[in-house]
């Protein structure tokens, strides 16, 4: 039998073991099926965490959040604030739910729009789990268009990284489609599920 989410969320909070299924509860049945292939899962999230938030006073940011369960978790089992940008309403809407549920509503923030258009200053950590594969286009749209908008995204995310503070951390799984500029150091690659955590620090 299920746990209600409250105490998922608390089980989490101690450490204790939760499975993706059963957090997975916490967001619509609809959507549940991309867990697998979409969303971090649980252990590589716990650890995501620790690695972008090392201190209670960190801002983050989840690039392409998904249903938030990144911030969901790092809110669980860390002490820092945890914002995600996605692009699909949907799931902007799902994750402000689950934070609700989760009782983590004061140390999350999910909003809707253009992760590569947001300013990046206010935020000392920045997670991508590989998002800009995935691009909201019309159905009809040319493969042209579809690359074409992936570049220039990709190019846009690159100059808000060049532009960085000293100090900034970014975490990637299945890392984020382009290229860390110069000035970044990788201080970590952990085999993660079935890829790897990276750390990169300014
Ligand atoms: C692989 S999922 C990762 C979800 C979440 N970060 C996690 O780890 O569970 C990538 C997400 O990025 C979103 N995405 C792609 N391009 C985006 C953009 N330019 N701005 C905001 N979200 C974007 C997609 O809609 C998708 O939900």
């Amino acid at each position: 039998m299920m746990r209600p989410a409250l105490a998922v969320g608390e089980a989490l909070r101690q450490r204790a073991a939760v499975s993706d299924a059963e957090l997975d509860q916490v967001f619509p049945d609809e959507l549940r099926d991309r867990s697998h292939l979409h969303w971090t899962p649980v252990a590589v999230a716990i650890r995501a965490a620790e690695l972008l938030a090392p201190t209670a006073d960190t801002r983050v940011l989840d690039v392409g959040a998904g249903v938030g369960k990144l911030c969901l978790v790092g809110a669980l089992v860390t002490g820092a604030m945890w914002w995600g940008i996605e692009q699909d309403a949907v799931q902007v809407a799902a994750a402000n739910r689950a934070a609700w549920a989760l009782d983590v509503t004061h140390r999350t923030r999910f909003v809707h729009g253009d992760g590569s258009r947001l300013a990046w200053d206010e935020f000392d950590a920045l997670y991508f789990y590989n998002p800009f594969s995935t691009v909201m286009l019309a159905p009809h749209a040319s493969p042209f268009l579809r690359y074409a908008t992936i570049r220039a995204t990709l190019r846009r995310v690159e100059q808000h990284l060049a532009a960085a503070r000293p100090g900034t951390r970014v975490v990637t799984f299945h890392g984020f489609g382009g290229a860390l500029p110069p000035g970044f150091t990788r201080l970590a690659r952990e085999p993660a599920a079935d890829d790897a955590l990276e750390l990169w620090i300014r």
